[in-house]
C-alpha cells in the first residue's frame, strides 16, 4: 500500500525529521526490500537534491553499496559550469566489485564529465601495512581531497547483514552480536543508541571528518533498513536524508 498523495509524504518527511533530528527529509514512495525501482528512485531524488547543492568547484566523497550504485545509474549532468571531482570515502571494506565506491566515483565522474581519483588501499589492510600506506604520497594526496570533501553521499546498512556481505571475519562476527550492532556506515559499525562498536581499518573519512563537510547525504531506504536509519543518526552526521516510505513508516513504528 503506497501514500499516493505528496500531502501524506509530506507528513511522513516532518515526522521523520523530528524523530531523527535531520535538517532535510525526502520520501520517495514505496519499500525498496520489495521493489527495486525504489531504489531508482530514491537515486532520482538524490540527485535532485545534489543539484542544488553544487557550487563552482565540488569535491564529492561517496561510499559504496547497492544504493550508491542506484544513484550513480541515476546521475545526469549537474551543472556545466561548474568542476567536479569524485572520490571514494574510504579505502576498500569488503564488497564485490560492482558496490564498490571505486567502481561508483568512476561512474559518476564520467556521466557528469568530472574527474575522479581512486584510493588503491589493499582489502582488508593490516595495521603495519595501514602505517606504511597513509604515509605514501600518492595515497595522502586523495586522503586529503576526500578529508576536504565538500559534499559527502553515503549509504547506511543493517550491521550483520553488512557484515555477512562483506569479508569479515567469524571473531568481528561474534563481537557485532555480543554488542548488538544495529548500522553500519563508512565502514563504522553503531549500536541502537549510536555507540561505534566496532571499525572497519581502511584509510579515508573518519567520523569526525563529517563535521567538516558543508553537506552530507544519506540515501538508505527499505522497511529492513528502519532501525539501522535510526541507529546511524544518533551519531553519525547527515544534512539530508533520502529514504523511502518502508524505511520511514519503520522508523515512526520504533519511535
Ligand atoms: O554502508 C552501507 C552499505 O553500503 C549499504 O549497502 O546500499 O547495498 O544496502 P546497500
Amino acid at each position: 500500500k503506497f501514500i499516493g498523495d505528496l500531502t501524506g509524504l509530506h507528513v511522513l518527511e516532518e515526522q521523520i525529521k523530528e524523530i531523527l533530528q535531520v535538517d532535510r527529509v525526502v520520501v520517495v514512495p514505496g519499500d525498496s526490500d520489495d521493489n527495486t525501482w525504489v531504489q531508482k528512485e530514491m537515486g532520482k531524488a538524490c540527485i535532485a537534491s545534489l543539484k542544488k547543492l553544487v557550487g563552482k568547484q565540488n569535491t564529492i566523497a561517496v561510499t559504496g553499496g547497492t544504493t550508491m550504485a542506484a544513484v550513480a545509474e541515476s546521475m545526469t549532468s549537474l551543472n556545466k559550469e561548474s568542476e567536479f571531482l569524485f572520490v571514494p570515502a574510504r579505502g576498500g571494506i569488503g564488497e564485490k566489485a560492482e558496490n564498490q565506491a571505486s567502481r561508483i566515483v568512476e561512474e559518476m565522474a564520467k556521466k557528469v564529465g568530472g574527474e575522479y581519483r581512486q584510493l588503491y588501499v589493499p582489502d582488508p589492510i593490516s595495521d603495519t601495512t595501514y602505517e606504511t600506506i597513509i604515509n605514501e604520497p600518492s595515497i595522502m594526496e586523495v586522503i586529503q581531497r576526500i578529508k576536504g570533501a565538500d559534499i559527502v553521499i553515503h549509504g547506511v546498512g543493517d550491521a550483520l547483514k553488512m557484515a555477512e556481505r562483506r569479508r569479515t571475519p567469524d571473531d568481528v562476527i561474534t563481537l557485532l552480536k555480543e554488542k548488538n550492532a544495529a548500522s553500519e556506515a563508512f565502514g563504522y559499525y553503531f549500536d541502537q543508541t549510536g555507540n561505534v562498536v566496532h571499525k572497519v581499518k581502511t584509510v579515508g573519512i573518519q567520523l569526525e571528518d563529517l563535521d567538516n563537510v558543508d553537506n552530507v547525504i544519506t540515501v538508505a531506504g527499505g522497511r529492513s533498513k528502519g532501525v539501522a536509519i535510526a541507529s546511524y543518526f544518533k551519531r553519525g552526521r547527515g544534512d539530508l536524508l533520502v529514504t523511502d516510505q518502508g524505511a520511514a513508516e519503520q522508523i515512526l513504528r520504533g519511535s
